[in-house]
């Protein structure tokens, strides 16, 4: 029995160095090394257990990076042809997109970001750009979810503060409603230029031109083509102030991908490719050391929380995206995709005790690919991130995204709106402490006291 143990573990051992196996720019292991990442993913997610919620990953994931998730697993099953998670995410898209087909599921309204949406957003514009199965008829397909998303931002673009801009937040209870940043502007463009090429509506390219400008004339992309955070509302005189100049991957590749997009539907222009190749080589500089990608702000020092962990992947989603649409990018992009996917494939060789990874042992993927092997953080982040890794090698492979022209199916509904804007639900006293307006009130109460007191 001891022999027998000693040797079983030694197996395992052997087996976790050697767990995936990756062969660049050979179709049949890349896709290989991507379904056994693809499987610890989907390990992750409980909404089609009996009894759970179809759409969410159990915490401590937000909602909106379930919404990833899903934008990531119909890109694989676009790249790969593998289709073992198109019943999950047809369902699981469906039920978040509710019935009013907005995306604005009462269960989220305590703390539902623009940004929030806007990640359901993208995946279901992939969806409708590489026809994925669409959904029966009596339910809102792709298309118009993600026309009522572009509708739904167009109504809360705000001219009165700082210009313009979406503001973070939907709800003027939750924290951060007064502030504006890249990455809840950077899906409303994304989605906007995406419209604009797949519909030709002109409405769209108008949006997406006036996003972009505004973030450049409030200081969110500057003229070396650096991405920032955000700005904040000055509640006095309307302007923004104390902006957050910190770059995420994120918002580098949101912008550099949504202008790629319009690159791709002016024919061209030349003020687009100006965008693109200052984005691009701004994207390059900053986060990536030896062609390694990283999260510059909190990787090195280890701080990256749960969605942070997760931004790598998709600014490899949208560097892969960008070298469709704006076919020059590729010679600088593919190599930078597959140092990656090899760098990636070497974490990913994890056999973390948590209970939550179900996948393959020996092939959990870990967050720095920097190290040469597995640094022990796992999560649906670092699946996500290893998965586009990877799996976004193929991209040249494939066919480009559909228009409404060249073959693409999804229904559309210009009119979508959201059902209820302000929530039908009366906010109780636990949603304010959940989203955090507690320490609002605290502030208030301070300033009050402090008002007395003069008095
Ligand atoms: C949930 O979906 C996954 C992936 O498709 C599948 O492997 C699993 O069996 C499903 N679970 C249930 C309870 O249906
Ligand atoms: C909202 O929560 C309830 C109770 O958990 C659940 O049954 C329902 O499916 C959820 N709705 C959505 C859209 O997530
Ligand atoms: C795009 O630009 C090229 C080169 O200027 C031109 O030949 C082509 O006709 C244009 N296509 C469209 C659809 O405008
Ligand atoms: C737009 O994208 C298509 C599909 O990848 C590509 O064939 C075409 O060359 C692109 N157009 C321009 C102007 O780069
Ligand atoms: C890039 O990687 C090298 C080698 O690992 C390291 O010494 C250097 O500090 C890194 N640079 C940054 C900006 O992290
Ligand atoms: C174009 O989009 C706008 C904005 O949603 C909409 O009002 C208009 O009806 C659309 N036009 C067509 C021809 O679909």
């Amino acid at each position: 029995m001891r022999l027998f143990g000693f040797v079983a573990s030694l197996g395992l051992l052997v087996k976790s160095v050697t767990a995936i196996d990756l062969v660049l720019e050979d179709e049949a292991s890349v896709k290989s090394a991507a379904s056994t990442i693809a499987f610890g993913l989907a390990s992750l997610y409980t909404g089609n257990n009996t009894g759970d919620t179809p759409g969410n990953l159990p915490d401590p994931y937000f909602w909106w990076e379930a919404g990833a998730m899903f934008g990531t697993l119909i890109d694989y099953w676009a790249l790969t042809g593998d289709d073992s998670y198109n019943a999950i995410t047809s369902q699981g898209i469906t039920h978040q997109g509710t019935e009013n087909g907005d995306f604005m599921p009462r269960n989220q309204t305590r703390t539902l970001g623009n940004d929030d949406q806007g990640f359901w957003g993208m995946a279901v514009m992939s969806a409708a750009e590489n026809n994925f199965p669409n959904p029966p008829p009596d339910q809102p397909q792709w298309l118009a979810l993600a026309q009522s998303l572009f509708n739904q931002w167009a109504s809360r673009w705000d001219e009165e503060n700082c210009g313009g801009g979406l503001r973070w937040q939907i709800f003027q209870f939750n924290n951060g409603f007064n502030y504006k940043n890249s990455i809840s502007n950077g899906c409303f463009f994304n989605v906007a230029a995406r419209l604009a090429r797949y519909t030709g509506n002109e409405t769209y390219a108008m949006w997406a031109n006036k996003i972009y400008t505004w973030q450049e004339t409030v200081g969110l992309i500057t003229e070396d083509h650096a991405v920032r955070d955000g700005v904040h509302v000055n509640l006095a005189d309307h302007t923004c102030e104390s902006t957050d100049p910190n770059q995420w991957s994120y918002n580098a590749g949101i912008f550099l991908h949504g202008a790629a997009v319009m690159y791709n539907a002016t024919n061209a222009s030349s003020i687009w490719r100006t965008r693109v190749d200052g984005l691009l080589a701004s994207a390059t500089a900053t986060f990536f050391n030896e062609s390694i990608l990283f999260e510059q702000l909190c990787e090195p020092s280890g701080f990256c929380n749960n969605d942070q962990r997760s931004f790598k992947g998709y600014l490899t989603r949208w560097l892969a995206g960008t070298t469709q649409m704006a076919p020059h990018t590729f010679d600088i992009i593919h190599p930078l995709l597959l140092a990656d996917a090899a760098a990636a494939a070497k974490a990913c060789v994890g056999s973390p005790p948590a209970p939550a990874f179900k996948g393959h042992a020996g092939t959990a993927c870990g967050f720095r690919w920097t190290t040469g092997g597995f640094d022990g953080s796992t999560g649906a982040g670092e699946q996500m991130n290893a998965l586009s890794a990877v799996m976004y090698t193929l991209v040249d492979r494939v066919a480009a995204p559909v228009t409404a022209d060249t073959g693409g199916t999804s229904k559309g509904n210009p009119m979508a709106q959201a059902h209820e804007e302000v929530g039908e639900k009366p906010i109780t006293l636990g949603d304010r402490v959940a989203a955090g307006f507690l320490t609002t009130a605290i502030a208030m109460g301070l300033v009050a006291g402090c008002a007395f007191v003069i008095i």
